[in-house]
């Protein structure tokens, strides 16, 4: 969330490899026909609309065109407004539908019966903008709430949280003992976190849902 001078940070690598793995996983179940089409990726936090990107690339460099669909969702405006036109200047906007409500409201808003392959969180403020309007512990716990029996198995939700703005450590707290009471026999649940840095760290927490039996041929 903060400007930084690399992007994508190394938690963002980690996350973008963990939706591309989870997406390569899926997508052959998605062809043979034992999942729905399309399945869906998204970005619960469009932000300035790099992750969005990052996933339209994704929708767009696969196979088969019609087998992924990208969301984003976005509580304000200029969020949404930056991020179209990053879409448009990477030509990636096919394929992507912009909600301008709260990750919350995925589960009323998303296309019905179709699993979702992966969904990224990053969160805190928009950078170089309001930083008043932030997410929150409860509306982030709620939306992964909503999200996670929708995913399907093999499908990775990733969260790359901050705590050095207000209530950043709180909301990391709620969604880490959120994601930790988790069965272990139904996900993995994995955390990296800044272990050099006594304030304002962050971190990235990866749910994968673990497959029960093999859904569809080998990638
Ligand atoms: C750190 S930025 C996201 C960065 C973005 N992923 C990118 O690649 O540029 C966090 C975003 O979350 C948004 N946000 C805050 N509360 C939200 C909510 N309840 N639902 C959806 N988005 C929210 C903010 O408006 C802000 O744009």
């Amino acid at each position: 969330m903060q400007s930084s001078p690399s992007r994508p940070s190394l938690l963002d690598t980690l996350a973008h490899s963990a939706v591309q793995r989870a997406l390569a996983a899926l997508l052959p179940c998605v062809q043979a026909g034992t999942l729905p089409a399309p399945c869906l990726l998204i970005d619960a936090t469009a932000g300035n609309g790099h992750d969005t990107c990052f996933l339209a690339s994704l929708a767009q460099s696969c196979a088969l065109p019609q087998a992924v669909q990208v969301h984003a969702f976005d509580v304000q405006q200029a969020a949404l407004a930056a991020t179209t036109a990053r879409l448009h200047s990477h030509s990636l906007q096919q394929r992507v539908c912009l909600h301008h409500a709260s990750h919350e409201q995925a589960q009323a808003l998303l296309p019905p019966a179709l699993p979702i392959a992966a969904a990224m969180f990053n969160l805190g403020y928009l950078p170089s903008g309001d930083k008043t309007i932030i997410t929150k512990a409860s509306s982030s716990v709620a939306a992964l709430a909503t999200l996670l029996p929708r995913l399907a198995e093999q499908g990775v939700i990733s969260l790359h949280y901050y705590t050095g703005h207000a209530g950043g450590a709180a909301e990391a707290e709620a969604l880490l003992a959120y994601a930790a009471a988790l069965p272990p026999k139904l996900w993995r649940v994995l955390q990296s976190h800044d272990a050099n840095r006594e304030h304002a760290g962050e971190g990235l927490l990866l749910l994968e849902k673990l497959p029960r039996k093999r859904l569809c041929p080998p990638a």
